[in-house]
């Protein structure tokens, strides 16, 4: 049996209590369908571990972490100690950016049995993949301050679209949205105000969609693709979306599938060249950390999204399964309307699967 080596990020806040309820189900599934898998936990990264060490992580990071088959990541943030940017540019984004992740693929689906925020919404209505973009875009580093206390100071933040990294996230957007049954493809742009990007980038999509014949392809300005999430859902398949505006629409989306606590992703590196990163959409919550009511659902989605990354379709399916089979009669937190704690909802998933 082949043995996955795989890194256990906690990081901070909920990530710690949600991620032994990822491994607990990951487990579950991998004694059910016979897969080998070897967990390393690490401290970092993290805000405590920035606290005694001045950083996030140490300097070898990369080299520590590059033998491993994926990494299993819970969240990272603890604003009252450490500045966001100086915690996520020190942790999460590195690992994108410098492991290639140039896919970010988060589904977004309204479950049975999940209250939705949305009136007359069946489950099955709300069924997208978004495929963010994961590199580059606006999440750019190049920029600066000037005269900085003066009254001429000013900042700036470059945007950067290269024809590679647009290329090859409308690829894996179309190529996914060939393999599913509505082939439809919806690309977010702003060409009306953002006058030199948004413009490349729909573009690309046009010369990309000839390629894919089958899929039918549309586009929608990204202020209006947020009302149409929450009007009619129902319209989308496949969404691709720049680096900033798939963050948004995969916030947007779970909240109009009822709570961001069952929102997963996974951080590809298609090519495997480097190791991909499965992790919650949400953060480190810290409004509710401590009280072991977190939803553990994103982080089980998660640890099912890697085992099919690694190959293990049937145990993702089984995975996908217990969840919605739990989420139907099963207890839930209280973000869900229920009463349940996290290990409550995580020991009922393991059991199921
Ligand atoms: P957040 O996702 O942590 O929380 C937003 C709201 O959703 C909160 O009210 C929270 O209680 C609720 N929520 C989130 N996850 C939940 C879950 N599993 N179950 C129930 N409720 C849940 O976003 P935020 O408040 O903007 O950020 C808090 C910290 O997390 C910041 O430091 C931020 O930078 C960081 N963050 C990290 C990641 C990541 O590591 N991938 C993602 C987003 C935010
Ligand atoms: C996400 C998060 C991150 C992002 C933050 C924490 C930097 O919001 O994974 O969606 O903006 O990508
Ligand atoms: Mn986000």
């Amino acid at each position: 049996m082949k043995v996955h080596k795989i890194a256990v990020l906690a990081g901070d806040g909920i990530g710690k209590e949600v991620m032994p309820e990822g491994i607990r189900a990951v487990d579950a599934a991998a004694k059910r369908f016979n897969i080998g898998i070897e967990w390393t936990s690490f401290e970092w990264p993290s805000c405590d571990y920035y606290l005694k060490h001045g950083k996030m992580m140490p300097d070898d990071w990369k080299e520590q972490l590059d033998g491993y088959d994926a990494l299993f990541f819970g969240a990272v943030g603890w604003p009252d100690t450490v500045p966001d940017h100086v915690s996520l540019w020190g942790s999460l984004l590195k690992f994108r950016r410098q492991f290639d992740q140039y896919i970010n693929l988060r589904p977004v689906r309204l479950l049975p049995g999940v209250p939705c925020p949305l009136a007359n919404k069946q489950p099955g209505d709300i069924d997208m993949m978004i495929v963010r973009e994961n590199t580059e875009g606006e999440y750019s580093s190049v920029g600066g301050r000037m005269f900085e206390g003066t009254d001429r100071e000013f900042v700036l933040q470059e945007a950067i679209f290269t024809r590679t990294g647009v290329d090859r996230v409308l690829k894996f957007a179309f190529e996914l949205a060939q393999k599913r049954p509505k082939k439809h493809l919806t690309s977010a742009t702003k060409s009306n105000g953002i006058s030199i990007s948004m413009p490349y980038w729909d573009e690309r999509v046009d010369a990309m969609g000839t390629s894919f014949p089958e899929v039918r392809h549309d586009k929608y300005h990204i202020d209006i693709l947020a009302a149409r999430f929450v009007l009619s859902p129902e319209r989308f398949d496949v969404v691709v979306a720049s680096n900033l505006f798939g963050d948004i629409l995969s916030d947007l989306g779970p909240a109009c599938a009822g709570t961001i606590g069952i929102a997963p992703s996974a951080n590809l590196n298609p090519e495997r060249s480097f190791p991909s990163l499965f992790e919650p959409v949400h953060g480190s919550a810290p409004d509710i950390y401590g009280q072991n009511i977190a939803n553990p659902i994103a982080m089980i989605w998660c640890g099912a999204m890697m085992l099919d990354f690694l190959g293990y379709t049937e145990a993702h399916d089984a995975m996908v399964a217990a969840v919605e089979r739990c989420l139907v009669d099963g207890p839930r937190t209280p973000d869900m309307g229920g009463t349940a704690s996290t290990t409550e909802v995580g020991a009922a998933i393991a059991a199921t699967i």
